[in-house]
């Protein structure tokens, strides 16, 4: 497969879909992007979460907000760490090197890259606006994020595309083939409380971690409720390794950039005989997919 980068606002669902991703594809880097929380928070996550399952990654840190709105963090949803709930060790501090130079020189020496991306697209949009001669380098972009029908920070508007939504715009109509994992099917895949044992059973200090990030976000994720808790992002993760799990419908999108209450809302455009731009997943094999992501754990056993 061609190499894969992801681009990411760690987050507990955000971390699980690194060493998921991390267990399967073969991963080149991450870029950090605000969102979650701040980008010096969500670059040492991502350092963080690496050092806990001792696997050697190169991270860069990216946007330190979105490309023309102040940032907006969803710390109540992943406290103040980003990643609460877990007492990660001290980690010795990093410079990071420029996120979009990094960005072009490994683009550039890469046949193709499929990008896999769980945060705001300020990263992906401000790449794609300068850089038009290694677009086609690109051979896809799997995202988490904008929702058909119901939004998960106002009643229509899923976060990551409230963040940003004049990135969203950007990436979905820039031409690039974007496959879109959204709400949609993220609040159909719901992750049993007393299936929560089974990252302890891992008996890692991957496991360990899990269990307890998600000990924490189940009580906060506002979409979190008896049936379980959603896990967004890894979902991304399987759309690019098993996209038969998945249904897909291709459709032409448009994501709102008011600042009323529509902001961040994704509109499908009637289709004039173009053919749409944006490979939307409308369905899940629910069961499919938790049975593919607890296989790829089992790389994190001891
Ligand atoms: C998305 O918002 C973030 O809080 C999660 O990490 C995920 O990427 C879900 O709406
Ligand atoms: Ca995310």
């Amino acid at each position: 497969m061609d190499t894969v980068l992801l681009d990411m606002d760690p987050g507990h669902d955000d971390a699980l879909a690194l060493l998921v991703a991390l267990s399967c594809l073969p991963v080149r880097g991450v870029t950090t992007v605000a969102g979650n929380q701040i980008v010096e928070k969500t670059y040492l996550n991502t350092r963080r979460i690496l050092d806990v399952a001792g696997i050697h990654c190169e991270v860069v840190r990216g946007a330190s907000k979105p490309l023309f709105r102040p940032l907006v963090v969803a710390d109540r949803v992943h406290g103040d760490s980003g990643l609460d709930g877990y007492d990660f060790p001290l980690i010795a501090p990093a410079r990071s090197v420029d996120a979009f130079s990094w960005l072009r020189q490994r683009i550039r020496e890469e046949p193709k890259v499929r990008w896999i991306a769980t945060g705001p697209l300020t990263n992906v949009a401000v790449w794609l606006m300068g850089h038009p001669d290694l677009r086609e380098k690109i051979t896809d972009i799997t995202v988490m994020g904008g929702a058909l029908r119901g939004g998960n920070v106002t009643r229509y508007a899923e976060f990551n595309f409230y963040v940003d939504p004049d990135a969203a715009q950007y990436v979905l109509t820039s031409g690039v083939p974007v496959s879109l994992v959204g709400l949609d099917v993220t609040h159909k895949a719901l992750l049993s409380f007393h299936e929560f044992y089974r990252f302890k059973e891992l008996r890692t200090p991957v496991g360990e971690m899990f269990y307890q990030l998600f000990a924490f976000f189940s009580q906060h994720e506002p979409n979190a409720g008896p049936e379980g808790t959603p896990v967004h992002d890894v979902l991304a993760v399987a759309a690019l390794a098993q996209p038969h799990l998945f249904q897909w419908t291709p459709m032409a999108l448009h994501v709102e950039r008011c600042d009323d209450e529509h902001r961040g809302k994704m509109t499908v455009i009637p289709s004039q005989g173009a053919v749409p731009g944006v490979n939307v997943a409308t369905d899940i094999d629910v069961e499919g997919f938790f049975s593919w992501m607890w296989q790829q754990l089992e790389y994190y056993r001891k």
